[in-house]
């Protein structure tokens, strides 16, 4: 028996490691809220660039903060995000935002600020929340958590078959040299590296596809729920 607590599912790891798409499959089988913290960050990056704000400028991103308008809205497949209540689908997830989003991250001041508007999203029956620091940083008594794995040849096929499907152009190998760059930068940063929470189950999800994990994380919520 699932107990009716309201409970967070932590699903950290690296950038084409499937946990977007695993998070969206695990929040609709326990219908439960679902937090892209790394849409956050993109829509943090995306505000700066529209207002002229240097990533590099801690200071000034930390200025965005009070007036940060977003808002998620379930879409069939993804949930659709909003900046100033303008739809800003499409250009979240070009690579030049994941780029950016991860120059913002790596300010401490600025992951704190965002603490809350991450924490906000925790409302019953429950949430299933997406990032690099769910786990260790943002939902650290987490009922669930898990670290996706894969390599990075694999994760940039499958970003490159993401972005294809949207119509956008790719390259793998620039695809792969940014993942690797991306990579390092998140590791190494002082604040909230990526690394797995020490109670965290680490799933490699290079050989699986996105149903085959599905069904291991839910049996595992299931059977320890
Ligand atoms: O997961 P996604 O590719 O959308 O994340 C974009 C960037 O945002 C990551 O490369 C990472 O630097 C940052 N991020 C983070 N902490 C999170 C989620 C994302 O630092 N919880």
């Amino acid at each position: 028996m699932m107990s009716r607590e309201p409970f967070v599912v932590a699903i950290d790891g690296p950038g084409g490691s499937g946990k977007g798409s695993l998070a969206f499959s695990i929040a609709r089988a326990l219908d439960f809220h679902l937090l892209d913290s790394g849409a956050i960050y993109r829509l943090l990056a995306l505000k700066a660039e529209k207002l002229g704000v240097d990533l590099d400028d801690e200071d000034k991103l930390l200025e965005l903060l009070p007036d940060f308008d977003i808002r998620f809205e379930t879409g069939a497949e993804l949930a659709i995000p909003y900046l100033d209540g303008e739809d800003v689908a499409q250009s979240v997830r070009l690579e030049s935002s994941g780029d950016a989003a991860s120059q913002v991250a790596r300010h401490g001041r600025v992951r704190k600020g965002l603490l809350a508007v991450q924490r906000a999203f925790f409302k019953p029956p429950g949430l299933v929340a997406d990032g690099r620091d769910m786990g260790t940083v943002v939902f650290p008594r987490a009922r669930f958590k898990f670290f996706l794995r894969a390599s990075v040849e694999i994760r940039a096929q499958r970003r490159y078959k993401q972005l294809i499907n949207m119509g956008l152009s790719a390259n793998i190998a620039h695809l792969q040299a940014d993942m690797a760059e991306r990579d390092e930068r998140d590791q190494n940063r002082n604040a909230s590296p990526l690394v797995p929470a020490e109670d965290a189950l680490v799933v490699d999800s290079s050989l699986l596809d996105l149903d085959q994990v599905t069904e291991l994380v839910l049996g595992h919520i299931k059977e320890n729920g």
